[in-house]
């Protein structure tokens, strides 16, 4: 493999992790993320497999470090574990520092085991409350059993999870210290999360935003909460809560903006490029992918979509602001 290039944006952030989103389509329909009615990619707009391993292989070359595969949910895309065995030669090749990947749970007890032989250490479960029915109405039909199933298959094989949890007001504001007591008390980081105003839902984002700046205060009356400088390469601020012994992490793209610290971009299934989450701009890599055999437009074509990667979102929450700040969802780039 070439010795990598780093790949550097008009504001001198380095582009080191890609996050790919293998699938839109997801088998919950969490109530801040997406419509009950959802119109899909079609199937034969997809990237094959073999195309996306590709693409990440060429993302590596130029000087990724962390791959990311999200969704929808990536453990619905028909025969994932094929790519996920692919990548993994990266980490085999030192290339790849982590391959990991964000899931709603409700598949993972099938594939924990092989996603941890494939050399996946970490993954991210997403989980916004601890009660069946209320997990129910969230995901409008999901079954949290499955992903405590999940959860306990993934830590019988070794993966160290992470629960991430969008902070949603009046829906699991007061639970969130019985969430993180649970978490901690099973060696788990929580990672705690402001809405985005990404896609129409069916409900209003300003009845569900919960300010994290007012969350931690909440907590803080009631925990010992210390900064610390953890790291994982995601945009989560962390603390370590005295009480549990634990880490809580902080997302909070809207009450502290962190994208001058941004280092990714995200490639969609269908090849897409989005060098913001926040914003509408995006490369079509397909159309380089499979105009020619050599990897030479491709490498070309990513150059210039980082050249052009913003400065950051311009996500607003208000009464005022009626739309959505990008049309597409959440589930389009996984975050
Ligand atoms: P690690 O820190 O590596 O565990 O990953 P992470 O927390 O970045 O990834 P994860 O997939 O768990 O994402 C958690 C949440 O952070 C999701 O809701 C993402 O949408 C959000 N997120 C991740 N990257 C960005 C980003 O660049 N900008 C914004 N605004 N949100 C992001
Ligand atoms: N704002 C914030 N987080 C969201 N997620 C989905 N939609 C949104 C949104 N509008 C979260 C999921 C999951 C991650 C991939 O993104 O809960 O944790
Ligand atoms: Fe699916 Fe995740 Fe969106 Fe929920 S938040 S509908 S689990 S993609």
């Amino acid at each position: 493999m070439p010795i990598p290039t780093s790949m550097i944006d008009p504001f001198g952030r380095s582009v080191s992790y890609l996050r790919v989103s293998v699938t839109d389509r997801c088998d919950f329909r969490c109530t801040y993320c997406m419509a009950e009615d959802m119109t899909f990619l079609p199937k034969k707009d997809l990237l094959s497999l073999e195309e996306l391993d590709r693409l990440c292989t060429v993302f590596v070359e130029k000087g990724v470090r962390r791959l990311r595969l999200t969704g929808g949910e990536p453990l619905v895309r028909k025969n994932i574990m094929h790519l996920v065995r692919q990548l993994s030669r990266h980490l085999a090749s030192g290339a790849l520092e982590e391959l990991t990947l964000t899931t709603n749970g409700s598949q993972l007890y099938r594939f924990a085991d092989e996603l941890a032989d494939c050399g996946v250490r970490r993954i991210n479960v997403s989980m916004d409350t601890l009660d069946p029915d209320k997990f129910r109405a969230i995901t409008r039909w999901g079954d949290l059993s499955r992903v405590m199933e999940s959860i306990e298959a993934a830590e019988r094989a070794g993966l160290k999870i992470k629960i991430n949890a969008v902070a949603l007001k009046g829906f699991n504001d007061t639970e969130i210290p019985s969430m993180i007591e649970w978490a901690h008390g099973r060696g788990m980081d929580m990672t705690v999360i402001e809405t985005m105003p990404m896609g129409e839902i069916d409900a209003d984002r300003t009845d569900q935003y919960l300010p994290l700046s007012q969350l931690r205060a909440e907590l803080e009356r009631r925990y010992t909460l210390t900064d610390i400088p953890f790291k994982t390469g995601g945009p989560a601020r962390y603390v370590e809560v005295a009480e549990t012994g634990g880490r809580l992490g902080f997302i909070t793209p809207m009450t502290h903006n962190f994208c001058e610290s941004c280092n990714r971009v995200r490639l969609t299934c269908t090849g897409t490029l989005y060098m913001c989450l926040g914003q509408d701009d995006a490369a079509d890599l397909r159309h380089s992918l499979r105009a020619s055999e050599g990897n030479e437009l491709l490498s070309n074509a990513i150059d210039e979509a980082i050249g052009r990667k913003p400065k950051g979102h311009d996500f607003v929450i208000d009464r005022r602001t009626k739309r959505p700040a990008v049309s597409r969802h959440m589930s389009v780039t996984g975050g």
